[in-house]
């Protein structure tokens, strides 16, 4: 299909982990579910596995080391010095360790999208599943949703619940949650990219594909 140029389709990925979120983008930009894939994947750990999944697919990456720019304003600054120079459109959290200044925030409205292994607005914040199990909730699932200046508060793209069984530990809750991950991720950034998403009034309301 072809994309309208007012859409912003040049995005680039943050992460600094294992990557399978990344991973689960660029096997569906293969699919055809994924428009393009990432113009790069940027992370603060040298050693992320993200980076090297990048560089299998072709992406380029950069590692922007935080001991050189202290702080969270400083760092954010030369993230978006980065991301301007490459003429990045909107950002994909995927596994970035790092509260984002609130630079970047407005330098992207609307165009950072985070997801988030719970329900969102359960459980923000870290260590999300074994909170969930000790909470005692029948179901927990995964959140895509826009950043904002808070922590894990922007508007909600999209959600998958998964039932928690009684017999659940934290790797297999997180094993089930992260399947469907790997599901909506895609789906959230495709329609972004297609220009399918407006935020009204703190509501994320989706256009259908035609
Ligand atoms: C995922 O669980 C995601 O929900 C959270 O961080 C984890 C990243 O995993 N934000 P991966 O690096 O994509 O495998």
């Amino acid at each position: 299909m072809t994309i309208p140029l007012n859409h912003p389709h040049k995005y680039a990925v943050l992460a600094s982990g294992r990557g399978s979120n990344l991973l689960a983008i660029m096997k569906a930009v293969g699919d055809g579910i994924v428009p393009t894939l990432p113009s790069l994947v940027l992370s603060d750990k040298r050693d992320a596995k993200a980076l090297d999944c990048a560089k299998e697919y072709g992406v380029d990456t950069l590692y922007i080391d935080p001991k050189l720019h202290k702080g969270r304003k400083v760092y954010g600054a030369e993230i978006v010095r980065e991301l301007r120079n490459r003429s990045i459109e909107m950002i994909c959290l995927a596994g970035f360790m790092r509260i984002l200044d609130e630079n970047i925030v407005n330098e992207f409205p609307n165009r950072i999208i985070n997801i988030h292994p719970s329900l969102l607005p359960a459980f923000p914040g870290l260590d999300v599943q074994r909170r969930a199990l000790e909470a005692g909730a029948e179901e927990s699932g995964c959140t895509v949703h826009f950043v904002d200046a808070g922590v894990d508060t922007g508007p909600i793209i999209i959600q998958a619940k998964v039932k928690i069984e009684k017999s659940d530990s934290v790797e297999s809750l997180s094993q089930r949650i992260l399947k469907e991950e790997h599901r909506i991720y895609p789906l959230a950034l495709t329609a972004l990219i297609e220009g399918r998403l407006r935020v009204v009034e703190g509501k994320v309301i989706e256009e259908k594909r035609h």
